[in-house]
């Protein structure tokens, strides 16, 4: 790992598209010429098939709004994208991103709620990685001013899909228990913070050890990702847990779905199992496959079981439910503004640190979320902890001290 990383950091001089020339990193002259910055995945496979290019800069159509990105989330999923593990994912070459923050540069027609100049946050079919970007208006959300671009760009994925498990599928109420794997993660946060709104919840958090000193406050028992957290948590709870949130899949369905308390339920939004190495591998595609649990209904009905899955991203760019998805994000703005949720931002990377940015995810090195910010200029050396993201820290652990 030691090698790549240093061989990455040689590379990423060399990953600026060469057609992008001396100014392709000044953000004016590449408006001027109508063109922009992007993040371009060639093919699927490691991180070799990633670079920044120009393109030609989108305009928008009708119903859409033109975001000047500032900020990017990177995602668990966006490795995934660029291994080709998705189903279904599009043909590349494709720009990859699922949310950005930036400021409306103009809107198409007969769209309505937004103007020139507004701060907001939105949701992508792809193409957020990029300096600039369309899309409908369906998708795009007013940030409140309070927030910075790192954060809105940190918030929207994660939070909505936390909220929306926890208090759409599964109904937390108070004084219930919630296991959640890779606490420490995007997701991970958003989950613990959000269980705090709620008197009396247990959290169960699963993590790497190097990350427990950091995320201790934040849930209520921390164990291991390398422990037999069943056997933890039926020495912690003997009757099991209400919720279980589970992103890594394989033999944690089953593990999870035995961990359940009577009327309790397990939710499957996630594979990362399935990611081992650089690129997708059909073994640890098969073995995760293979150990799924094959649920019988009729076993639910006698055990008193609940078994879901969720995906935000299908629920909104294929099922249409962003009426709902808005609904949640009212909510969660309301809790932002009330202070009772802060999103955690790990990392800032420059887009031409893609790769690094990606790798350290890959490491499982990330505490919260890691952004790509579209204005910084590429440092060869890994971030320093700025102003904003330690003070993202101390909101977390003040926060979770006073619970
Ligand atoms: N369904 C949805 O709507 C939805 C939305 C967002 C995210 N997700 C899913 O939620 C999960 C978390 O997403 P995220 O974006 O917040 O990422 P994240 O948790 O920040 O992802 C990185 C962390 O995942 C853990 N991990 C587990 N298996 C891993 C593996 N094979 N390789 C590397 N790291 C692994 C590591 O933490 P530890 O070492 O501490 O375990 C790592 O630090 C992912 O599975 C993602 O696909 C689903």
């Amino acid at each position: 790992m030691a090698k790549e990383g240093a061989d990455m950091t040689e590379e990423t001089e060399h990953m600026i598209d060469k057609n992008l020339g001396k100014e392709g990193d000044n953000v004016e002259s590449s408006a001027h010429a109508k063109e922009m910055r992007a993040v371009m995945l060639a093919g699927f496979g490691g991180l070799n098939k990633l670079r920044v290019t120009k393109k030609t800069m989108p305009e928008p159509q009708e119903g859409e709004v033109k975001i000047r990105v500032k900020a990017c989330g990177l995602n668990f999923l966006d490795l995934m994208v660029r291994q080709g593990t998705i189903d279904n994912p599009p043909k590349p070459p494709l720009v990859p991103g699922f949310e950005c923050s930036g400021i409306v540069e103009s809107v198409g027609e007969n769209t309505k709620g937004f103007e020139i100049g507004d701060r907001v946050m939105a949701f992508v079919n792809y193409n957020a990685w990029a300096e600039v970007v369309c899309t409908p208006v369906d998708f795009v959300y007013k940030m409140p001013d309070e927030m910075t671009f790192p954060e809105a760009a940190a918030f929207s994925l994660n939070f909505v899909a936390a909220y929306m498990m926890l208090f759409e599928v599964a109904n937390l109420r108070e004084g219930m228990s919630v296991l959640v794997h890779s606490a420490g993660g995007g997701v991970g946060q958003a989950v613990a913070q959000l269980c705090s709104t709620v008197p009396s919840v247990t959290v169960f958090g699963i993590a790497s050890c190097f990350k427990h000193v950091a995320i201790r406050d934040s849930v209520t028992h921390l164990f291991d990702r390398n422990t037999d957290y069943v056997q933890e948590v039926k020495k912690l709870s003997p009757e099991g847990v209400d919720i279980v949130l589970d992103c890594l899949c394989g033999e944690n369905t089953g593990k999870g779905l035995g961990l359940l308390k009577p009327l309790g339920t397990y939710i499957l939004y996630g594979a990362s199992n399935m990611v081992t190495g650089e690129t997708k591998s059909f073994f640890s595609f098969a073995k995760s496959w293979w150990q799924v649990e094959k649920v019988n209904p009729i076993k639910l009905y006698e055990e008193n079981k609940v078994i879901a899955g969720f995906s935000l991203l299908n629920l909104l760019f294929k099922q249409g439910r962003c009426n709902l998805v808005k609904t949640v994000m009212e909510k969660l703005l309301t809790l932002y503004n009330q202070k009772k949720i802060k999103p955690v931002v790990d990392s800032l990377w420059a887009l031409e640190e893609v790769k690094e940015a990606m790798q350290r995810i890959h490491d499982r090195g990330n505490i919260g979320k890691l952004i790509l910010d579209v204005e910084k200029s590429p440092t060869p050396l890994l971030v320093e902890l700025s102003e904003g993201l330690l003070s993202n820290w101390l909101f977390v652990q003040s926060h979770f001290a006073q619970l």
